[in-house]
């Protein structure tokens, strides 16, 4: 008798424990600021930094609101190659403005090197060059979740500009490709520092924006990718009836330009359009999370927004590391890099490449 009810005690501990722990694994917990970045980093030197962005942004958005996804998209990309340094802007870049080889499915919007470097223009009128490329970029895909309807937050600022860009090689080895599976994901990700809630929070960020068939025409042909939904598949093989064509589609249905939850609900009617957004719904490791985003928005928001901190802070140049530059897609001048035939132009820089 006695040891019947220890034992059911026991039961109900272990099951009050497991309830506990669930709910602390997809507890939102604000992560640390790196050693140089600080929430305040510009309140004397450039007070109306964040003002300027997000008033620029928000009449970008109100022309054409699809520029917000290419803003989010360019800060992952900034962030995971290299870390938050602003290379990605980089003329040379393998993923940058410039380069004629990149391969499709790493095409960054080329209209969002443009919005970058005008809000930089905006920003050192206004400050002077006390202002990063990296952190614009930071701040404007910040406002580009908070513009389409996703939650507010600060970010920790004070990230310098790097000298350096990306090659082929170092892009494609971070960036996890389309047809990635959740193993592979969280794999990659686990290299940056991120869990399985990270990851699957991340992935969120496929909750606006458009992609290209390149990027998922392996799931269409030769046949259907079973795992994904039929009607959806139809509706696919619609926008794109053959290879390598050059049509786009919208990543979540749903609600294709809401900073929202839908995404996850996408997945949950097998309706993600890569492998490495369905396969999450699929691997028994996230399945879970992603249910659990798809039924509670703010529980979604606020592990977003603690990933998002946290990849906006990989590897970050601070103090007198890297610099300012001058003009996002390019390295400032400097006079140990003059060779004799250089010309030096109207702002005493060099192209350094
Ligand atoms: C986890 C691994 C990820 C993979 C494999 C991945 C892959 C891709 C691919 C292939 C595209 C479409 C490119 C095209 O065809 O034009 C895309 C678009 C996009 N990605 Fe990701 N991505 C990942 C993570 C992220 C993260 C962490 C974010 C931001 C938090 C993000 C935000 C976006 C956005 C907003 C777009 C739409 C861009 C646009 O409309 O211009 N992705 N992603
Ligand atoms: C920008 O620099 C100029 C020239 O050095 C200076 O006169 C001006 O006060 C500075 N502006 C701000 C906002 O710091
Ligand atoms: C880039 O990667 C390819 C294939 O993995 C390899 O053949 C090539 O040598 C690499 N290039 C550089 C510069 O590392
Ligand atoms: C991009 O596509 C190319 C060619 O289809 C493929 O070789 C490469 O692995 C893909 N990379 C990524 C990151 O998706
Ligand atoms: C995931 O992808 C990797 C690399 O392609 C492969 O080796 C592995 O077997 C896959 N895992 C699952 C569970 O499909
Ligand atoms: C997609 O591209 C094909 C061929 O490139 C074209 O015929 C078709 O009309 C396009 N479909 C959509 C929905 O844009
Ligand atoms: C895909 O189409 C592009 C032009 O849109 C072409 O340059 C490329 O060679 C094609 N690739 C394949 C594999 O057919
Ligand atoms: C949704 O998640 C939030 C944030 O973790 C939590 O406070 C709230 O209780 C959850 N709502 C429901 C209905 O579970
Ligand atoms: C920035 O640099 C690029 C070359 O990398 C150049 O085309 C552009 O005109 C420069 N912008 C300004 C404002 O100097």
């Amino acid at each position: 008798m006695a040891m019947a009810s220890l034992k059911a005690s026991s039961v109900a501990t272990l099951l009050l424990f497991a309830v506990l722990i669930s709910l602390r694994g997809l507890e939102a917990q604000t992560p640390p600021v790196a050693p140089g970045l600080s929430y305040t980093f510009y309140q004397t030197t450039c007070p109306q930094l964040q003002t300027i962005i997000r008033q620029q942004l928000q009449t970008v958005f109100n022309s054409d609101i699809g520029q917000a996804a290419g803003l989010l998209r360019l800060h992952f990309h900034d962030c995971f190659v290299q870390g938050c340094d602003g290379s990605v802007l980089l003329d040379g870049s393998a993923s940058g403005p410039s380069e004629k080889s990149a391969i499709p499915n790493l095409t960054l919007r080329a209209q969002a090197f443009v919005i970058i470097e005008n809000l930089r223009r905006l920003v050192h009128n206004a400050c002077n060059r006390t202002v990063s490329c990296a952190d614009i970029t930071a701040l404007a895909a910040r406002d580009a979740v908070v513009l389409s309807g996703g939650p507010n937050y600060n970010i920790p600022l004070g990230r310098r500009d790097g000298l350096n860009f990306a090659t082929t090689n170092v892009t494609l080895a971070n960036l996890p490709p389309p047809f990635a599976n959740t193993t592979t994901l969280l794999n990659s990700l686990a290299l940056k520092g991120f869990n399985p809630t990270d990851v699957v929070a991340l992935s969120g960020g496929h909750t606006i924006g458009i992609a290209h068939c390149t990027s998922f025409e392996s799931r269409l042909f030769p046949s259907r990718d079973p795992t994904m939904d039929q009607t959806f598949f139809n509706n696919l093989r619609t926008t794109c009836p053959a290879l390598n064509t050059t049509n786009t589609t919208f990543m979540d249905i749903r609600s294709p330009n809401v900073f929202d939850n839908r995404y996850y609900v996408d997945l949950m009617n097998r309706q993600g359009l890569f492998t490495s957004d369905q396969d999450l719904y699929t691997d028994s490791r996230t399945r879970g999370i992603v249910t659990n985003f798809a039924i509670n928005q703010t529980l979604f928001f606020q592990n977003f927004v603690n990933a998002m901190i946290k990849m906006s802070q990989l590897s970050v140049l601070t103090g007198t590391q890297g610099e300012i530059r001058a003009n996002c897609s390019r390295r400032n001048g400097n006079d140990l890099f003059i060779l004799p035939g250089m010309e030096k132009n109207d702002d005493e820089k060099v192209a350094s490449y």
